[in-house]
């Protein structure tokens, strides 16, 4: 039997999947890779906070627990840390392999929840970035787009309720992270795809897989 070819970019690609609580980005990178997957691209699904073995412990500090855990500039720092070793070990490495490299929340998550809505300066944010995350910013964006309390809903209802501490901080809150990432979207247009999550997954799914397909010049 012939052994198909991967289809190896020459550069790897890297999406970012952002929105608020509950709008059904780990569906949707599932679905995506998929897709991908039966295009014969090298696919690598990551998350943040998370990413690496050690940033998955960190994880559990930050998405559970009490609200009040951390400030906007305590979480702000861990987030960078986690960001510096995620993409020193994980998306660096396989940008450079050709992957396509699917991350569930990046840089534009700390712009929206520390930033716009939590009132860290965002240059220094910004500076941040440049200083200890390589200024690496993915190469497409989707924000999925759906009302904070359709979201919130959602969210609540998972299975695994112990990762609620940014949507316990209710719904008033979660309009401004939604507003933020509308804000972040009309800023950078070219990056930012919005999409409306308000569909169903497959609908949601197809609109995704299209954009990517006229983007990387994926044949039928
Ligand atoms: P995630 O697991 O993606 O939440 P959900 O599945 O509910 O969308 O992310 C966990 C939480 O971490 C989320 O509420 C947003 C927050 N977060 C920040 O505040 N700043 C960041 O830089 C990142 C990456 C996440």
């Amino acid at each position: 039997m012939q052994n198909k070819k991967k289809n190896k970019l020459e550069k790897g690609f890297f999406i970012s999947f952002e929105g608020g609580d509950g709008v059904g980005k780990s569906t949707q990178i599932d679905l995506l890779k998929e897709y991908l997957i039966n295009k014969e691209f090298n696919v690598i699904c990551t998350r943040e906070p998370g990413g690496t073995k050690e940033a998955e412990q960190i994880r559990k500090y930050l998405v559970t627990g009490n609200k009040k855990a951390w400030d906007s500039h305590s979480e702000t720092l861990i987030f960078n840390a986690i960001r510096r070793e995620h993409i020193k070990k994980i998306i660096s490495p396989g940008i450079e392999d050709g992957a396509i490299i699917l991350c569930d929340r990046f840089i534009d998550s700390t712009i929206v929840y520390q930033g716009l809505v939590g009132k860290v300066n965002e240059n220094e944010l910004l500076d941040l970035h440049r200083k200890y995350c390589y200024n690496l910013f993915p190469d497409i964006t989707f924000f999925l787009d759906l009302s904070s309390q359709k979201g919130l809903n959602r969210a609540l209802n998972r299975q695994d309720t112990a990762e609620n501490r940014f949507e316990n901080l209710g719904l008033n809150y979660h309009n401004k992270i939604l507003n933020g990432f509308d804000t972040l979207q009309k800023r950078n247009p070219n990056r930012i795809i919005r999409i409306n999550a308000d569909n169903s997954k497959e609908f949601i799914s197809s609109e995704i897989s299209s954009s990517i397909k006229k983007i990387l010049n994926i044949n039928e």
